[in-house]
């Protein structure tokens, strides 16, 4: 390691939603935040250079894209995931869930149906019902020890009329990473049923060891036609707060729709300190995403040790990809209200609701590990022992 994860840099009194926003979230002063999907760890040394490099110019005028960045787009994708990009399939974008929101008012009408896989980033919830349109659920089952597709209840589903699929790749919350095998039936599906699947991959890269991210754009010609793809520098190198995405669109005329949509809302799709880190941490980074990933699969380790010594009722299904752990109280009969108020109160850890993500979420907290292990420890401990003077 040339990086040292373990250096605490304090957050708070940065205007950060997980720190300093915690308060007004959970109504309690002073909590350990291990909600919000971000890293408290610094970005990339290159991406800091590039962006002082820049603030120093001095002048933030209007954007315009050079071939850099949609290069250090394609280069990227190359190297980490083996997907030979065309550019001409690119169409940047303000962020994911925008992005989201753009293709359900593009793609479907209202009163249409898309499909998501419950429990749910709670942003594909709204992005729908936002827009008029009707959430069909297609909830994932525990087959095996592990969160699975119901290929049986997705395929009832697709068969009401359902416009748009939303699929999360890898799966926030519940850190699956989806096999080709998996992504091949789910989109053979959807062509049969004229589903348009949208593909969010904002995690794919957070991805740990035995585990490999498989871009839906690379499963076959005939599926990347059919299917958008969202991806973002964002979760990878914690520049969330840059707002800066990306959507793969094979397909001519899919393209050429949403960039009309995105031409109607008048979107900037461009922010030029975002487009600099973006190209220098994909251009740079992937040293520091390796070191990244090796110590949050540490955090794993320790996690997994400490909860099967201390934490004995709580199961956790151990994340394949993404930074984020999906724990499972249901084992102490309490509601998702009297779950996370008794955690707040007794532990002062605050970790996102599990009822957020779906009625199938009840019962369950979800926790960030892309902290230091300092803090993980300390979380983790308060909320032990917090469990261990329940009655
Ligand atoms: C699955 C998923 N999509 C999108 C986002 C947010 O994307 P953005 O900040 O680019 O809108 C998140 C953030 O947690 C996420 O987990």
């Amino acid at each position: 390691m040339t990086i040292n994860f373990d250096e605490a840099h304090p957050r708070i009194g940065t205007d950060c939603l997980k720190w300093d926003g915690a308060t007004a979230q959970f109504g309690a002063p002073d909590l350990l935040p291990m909600w919000v999907a971000d890293m408290d760890f610094r970005v990339p040394e290159p991406v800091l250079l590039a962006l002082r490099e820049r603030v120093e110019h001095g002048i933030f005028g209007y954007y315009y894209p050079s071939g850099q960045l949609v290069q250090s787009i394609i280069d990227w994708w190359d190297a980490r995931h083996s997907l030979s990009l065309d550019p001409a399939w690119l169409v940047q974008s303000p962020g994911v869930v925008p992005s989201l929101s753009l293709a359900v008012r593009t793609f479907t009408a209202p009163g249409d149906s898309v499909l998501i896989q419950t429990p749910a980033y709670p942003p594909f919830f709204n992005v729908i019902e936002k827009n008029g349109r009707q959430v069909v659920q297609n909830p994932l089952h525990v087959h095996q020890g592990r969160y699975a597709i119901d290929f049986e209840d997705l395929e009832t589903k697709l068969s009401q009329d359902v416009k748009m699929m939303i699929l999360c790749s890898p799966h926030n919350p519940v850190g699956r990473v989806w096999t080709r095998e998996e992504l091949l039936r789910l989109g053979e599906l959807c062509l049969r049923r004229g589903v348009l699947l949208v593909s969010d991959e904002i995690h794919a890269d957070l991805v740990f060891h035995g585990h490999t991210h498989i871009p839906f754009t690379a499963l076959d010609d005939e599926l990347a036609q059919r299917s958008i793809v969202f991806a973002a520098p964002s979760k990878t190198f914690n520049i969330a707060g840059l707002h800066k995405s990306y959507a793969v669109i094979p397909n001519t005329t899919l393209r050429q729709q949403f960039r009309d949509e995105l031409g109607r809302l008048a979107l900037p799709s461009e922010n030029v300190l975002s487009a600099v880190a973006m190209q220098a941490a994909y251009a740079q980074g992937a040293p520091w995403l390796d070191e990244a990933l090796a110590y949050m699969e540490s955090n794993l380790d320790w996690l997994e040790t400490f909860m099967q010594s201390r934490m004995r009722g709580v199961h956790m299904m151990r994340p394949q990809g993404t930074h984020l752990v999906w724990l499972d109280f249901r084992a102490f009969g309490m509601d998702a209200q009297q779950l996370q108020s008794y955690i707040v109160r007794e532990a002062r850890v605050a970790l996102s609701n599990g009822n957020t993500f779906g009625t199938d979420g009840e019962g369950f907290l979800r926790m960030n590990i892309a902290c230091t292990r300092a803090t993980l420890q300390t979380g983790a401990e308060r909320i032990a022992a917090a469990l261990d003077r329940l009655p």
